[in-house]
């Protein structure tokens, strides 16, 4: 089961697959995560991409191909895994066909989850995110039962450099300009799994597992 998670910054890849993990028991590997555990643990590749995340603009591809190519191969991977945020161009794409077709696997399915524009600001600076294991909030739509303190671990909450207006509106903008030409790319692999990203929660979890039987 290799599954790629597609859709805007805010659409809910990175909620839907923690609660996909504990459904299905295969991990999410989220590039955007492995960068921030680089920056939090002080590495070159961690310092380097900060600069790209902090513009909110896409880290160089032979990077994130590089990690993508070595976290599959990992044990925990060997029944399948869930990508959040990668590919986002149509080189890594074509990358990840390469690889994985010289593995003899292959992606089974791409679920682009669909959230409007105007929604997705709201959602990602009123985000919130716990520094011990991850686990998402949002201060209106998912509030943790106590301000500032994670429900899963009582690890703290903290709200990501790249959540801002401005940092934002720049990633917007690079998902409609690099990352979108993706939705075609799959459609015509027959691979697209559309779904409704907008809704309780709960509600598009469904959707989901309905989508992957
Ligand atoms: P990354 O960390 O991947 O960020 P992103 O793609 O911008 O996506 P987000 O994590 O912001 O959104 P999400 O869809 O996971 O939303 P979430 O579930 O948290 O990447 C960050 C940066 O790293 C990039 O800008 C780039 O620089 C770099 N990078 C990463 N991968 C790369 C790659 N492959 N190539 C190059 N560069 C790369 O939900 C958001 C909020 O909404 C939460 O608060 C949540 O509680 C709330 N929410 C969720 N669902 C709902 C709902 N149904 N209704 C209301 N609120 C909801
Ligand atoms: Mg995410």
């Amino acid at each position: 089961m290799n599954i790629i998670l597609l859709g805007p910054p805010g659409a809910g890849k990175g909620t839907q697959a923690k609660m996909l993990v504990d459904k299905y028991g295969i991990p999410q590997i989220s590039t955007g995560e492995i960068l921030r555990a680089n920056l939090k643990a002080g590495t070159q590749l961690g310092l380097e991409a900060k600069k790209y995340m902090d513009a909110g603009k896409l880290v160089p591809d032979e990077v994130v191909i590089g990690i993508i190519n070595n976290r599959i191969q990992e044990e925990d991977c060997r029944r399948g895994y869930m990508l959040d945020g990668f590919p986002r161009t149509v080189a890594q794409a074509q990358a990840l066909d390469k690889i994985l077709a010289e593995q003899g696997s292959g992606i089974d399915d791409v679920i682009s989850i669909e959230v409007a524009d105007h929604e997705l600001m709201g959602r990602l600076t009123g985000r919130r995110t716990c520094r011990q294991c991850g686990q998402g909030f949002h201060v209106m739509f998912d509030p943790p039962k106590v301000e500032g303190i994670c429900d899963k671990c009582g690890g703290e909450l903290y709200q990501r450099d790249d959540d801002n207006e401005k940092t934002v509106a720049n990633r917007l903008k690079v998902y409609s300009d690099q990352t979108q030409p993706l939705i075609d790319y799959y459609k015509k692999k027959s691979l697209l799994r559309s779904i409704d990203g907008v809704g309780d929660i709960k509600e598009i979890f469904g959707r989901v597992v309905k989508v992957l039987g």
